[in-house]
């Protein structure tokens, strides 16, 4: 049996930093409405030159030297996002290129803010099948570029980033514990960008569209449940968690899922504030960030959750 254990982390964000009152001089918002609905002060935009695939080789090459390994050793490459560089080939292939190896497997996945939690589970399996020893798992976006920069209710909550996880086989336990995937496609309309690229025009509305209550109250209680079954179903207590590492979409929404554990909040990584919501990049930016902070140290249990369009929600409990 192999364990898929987490060799390095590295994450990356742009240059550019927006703040709340920024923002506040484009549309009719303010620091006070933001923080007090979200707990977003500031987001990162990616420069005009700058691709999904930048962002994620950024990351990637931190996490390769945080674990110590070169590119060539990786045999599979995993992008999740939802804002590849085009529409084909997968983000993947780029980012292999652009790191500088050939060969090895290279695939999106694309499950929104939930497509952190489907590439580490997808990564998982391969290494515990045997079908893959060294997989380097990214999640990358440039949300900015969704979105309608004239509709308060939604370009207010977006950034860009990446992270990335290095995960490497290994006989002795420990790494991933338990995963937990779940979709309903029945709420796809209360979170979409409805557009596509059609006969060389764009068919549809190429914007982010958000029913942000709907979207709230359904990710309040998926995600309430998602955890208690997989802390269940790895056969843990909510006790046994050293960290919470969420979705950075809405401290509220975070709030929620310790209080429903019964963890405090002093157990649960929070970057909202500096990174708002990063889409796939913001569990792994999150985790990155506890480790570098120094919080989240060798051999602790966290519980990583996260929940977007789909709708699609997912769960992972791993020993770091
Ligand atoms: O990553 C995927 C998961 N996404 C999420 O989890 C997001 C979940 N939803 C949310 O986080 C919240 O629903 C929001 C933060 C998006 C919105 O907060 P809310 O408390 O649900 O506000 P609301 O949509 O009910 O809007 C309340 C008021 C409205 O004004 P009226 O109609 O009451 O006069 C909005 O027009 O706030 C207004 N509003 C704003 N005001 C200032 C909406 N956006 C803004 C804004 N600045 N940026």
């Amino acid at each position: 049996m192999h364990y898929a254990h987490i060799l390095g982390t590295g994450s990356y964000l742009p240059d550019r930093c927006m703040s709340n009152d920024d923002l506040s001089k484009i549309v009719d918002t303010s620091d006070e409405w933001i923080t007090s609905r979200t707990g977003i002060k500031e987001r990162h935009i990616a420069a005009p030159e700058e691709q999904t695939s930048d962002l994620a080789v950024a990351a990637a090459q931190r996490a390769l030297a945080d674990a110590g390994i070169q590119a060539n050793d990786i045999d599979l490459i995993i992008v999740a996002t939802s804002t590849p560089d085009m529409t084909f080939p997968a983000t993947a292939c780029i980012v292999q290129q652009k790191l500088g190896i050939h060969g090895c497997a290279a695939f999106d996945v694309q499950a929104v803010c939930a497509g952190f939690m489907y590439a580490l589970t997808t990564a998982n399996a391969y290494i515990k099948s045997g079908m893959a020893r060294k997989v380097l798992v990214i999640g990358a976006e440039t949300f900015s570029r969704l979105l309608d920069w004239q509709d308060r209710r939604t370009c207010v909550l977006f950034g860009d980033g990446a992270g990335a996880v290095v995960l490497g086989a290994s006989d002795e336990t420990g790494g991933i514990i338990h995963t937990k995937l779940k979709a309903d496609g029945r709420y796809q309309h209360i979170l979409q960008t409805p557009g596509k690229i059609a006969n060389g025009v764009i068919d549809g509305a190429p914007y982010l569209f958000m029913d942000g209550q709907a979207v709230y109250k359904f990710a309040v209680k998926a995600l309430a449940q998602i955890a208690s079954e997989v802390i269940q179903e790895a056969g843990m207590t909510a006790a046994d968690i050293d960290w919470i590492i969420p979705h950075q979409a809405n401290y509220r929404i975070i709030e929620s899922t310790a209080r429903h554990l019964k963890l405090p909040m002093d157990k649960v990584i929070v970057t909202l504030a500096q990174h708002g919501n990063t889409s796939a990049a913001s569990i792994p930016l999150a985790l990155d960030t506890g480790i570098k902070e120094g919080r989240i140290q060798r051999g602790e249990t966290l519980l990583l959750e996260g929940i977007g369009g789909g709708f699609a929600w997912g769960a992972v409990i791993l020993k770091y």
